[in-house]
């Protein structure tokens, strides 16, 4: 297996380093610490998500890692993504604490969360933090083409994945191609639009057509295109409706009806708009 390629059960996608991600990954932002935060991450990984998405901005790794030892499923069975908070000074100090707040001896991706100051000098951090075992893997996040380059340029460890807001409306194919040139793995966050996209009609036309739901049509697109999803949610039946996106296919007129949503006219930026 070499990087990009999806392993035999069409689950997991080989990063560059030979690391395997699972392609479906459920994410906490904006989920508060606590009884909720605990509620959901269990339901998920009940409804068997394998790969659980957080960041030390987020304020709930406690959370994150108290559901997961009460959860009973092994730690080695869970990739654990978290992410660098950048207006903080060291990477390393930064995963020690963040691996005491989760309660494991490393996570398996660490990503600088934005290229606050630059997208370059985090990265000599991150990867001691690499070397030292804290992260199997680590990446960055909301980086446009040409941040990367800066950033390969420089790197020794290249990073392996770029997390980034994607979804059929957010098709930033200029970036997409970049990345798979690049052999770095593009996450996409907010794929349901942070819940905006599901009340569009053509998702729904599509959705009814197949007897499925508009957040199953959108994820499905987005493991379609080769990306790794992050859909959120904080109710046990959309967790585990948004778990079940394995087993149907969007046929490529539906493929490319979903194409023409995109509004950022194909972007190699990582969003149109940055709030850093
Ligand atoms: P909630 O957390 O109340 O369940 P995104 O993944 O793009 O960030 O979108 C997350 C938003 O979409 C959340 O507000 C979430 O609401 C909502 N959501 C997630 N999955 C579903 C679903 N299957 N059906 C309806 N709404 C959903």
């Amino acid at each position: 297996m070499t990087a990009g390629d999806v392993t035999a059960d069409g689950r997991a996608r080989v990063l560059v380093d030979g690391n395997e991600i699972p392609l479906l990954g459920f994410g906490v932002w904006q989920v508060r610490d606590g009884r909720g935060c605990e509620d959901a991450v269990r339901w998920a990984l009940q409804a068997g998500y394998r790969h659980i998405d957080t960041a030390q901005a987020y304020g709930n790794e406690e959370s994150v890692g108290r559901a997961l030892r009460d959860s009973g499923v092994r730690r080695d069975d869970v990739f654990i993504t978290t992410k660098f908070y950048p207006r903080r000074k060291d990477p390393v100090a930064q995963a020690q604490r963040s691996l005491q707040r989760l309660g494991v001896d490393f996570v398996d991706l660490y990503i600088i969360h934005w290229p606050a100051g630059g997208p370059t000098w985090a990265w000599d951090g991150m990867q001691r933090a690499h070397e030292r075992g804290h992260a199997r893997s680590i990446g960055v996040s909301n980086y446009s083409v040409a941040e990367l380059d800066e950033l390969l340029a420089v790197a020794d460890t290249p990073p392996a994945v770029n997390q980034v807001q994607f979804s059929p409306f957010e098709y930033r194919r200029g970036l997409l191609d970049a990345c798979e040139e690049r052999q770095v793995a593009v996450e996409a966050y907010s794929p349901l639009g942070t819940g905006r996209h599901l009340g569009d009609r053509a998702v729904g036309e599509i959705a009814d057509r197949l007897g499925r739901t508009p957040a199953q049509v959108l994820l499905r697109w987005c493991l379609q295109r080769n990306l790794v999803v992050l859909p959120k949610s904080t109710h046990q039946e959309r967790i585990e409706e948004n778990a079940q996106v394995f087993d149907f296919t969007l046929a490529d007129e539906d493929m490319a009806a979903l194409d023409a949503l995109d509004r950022t006219a194909g972007s190699d930026q990582a969003r149109e708009r940055k709030w850093w």
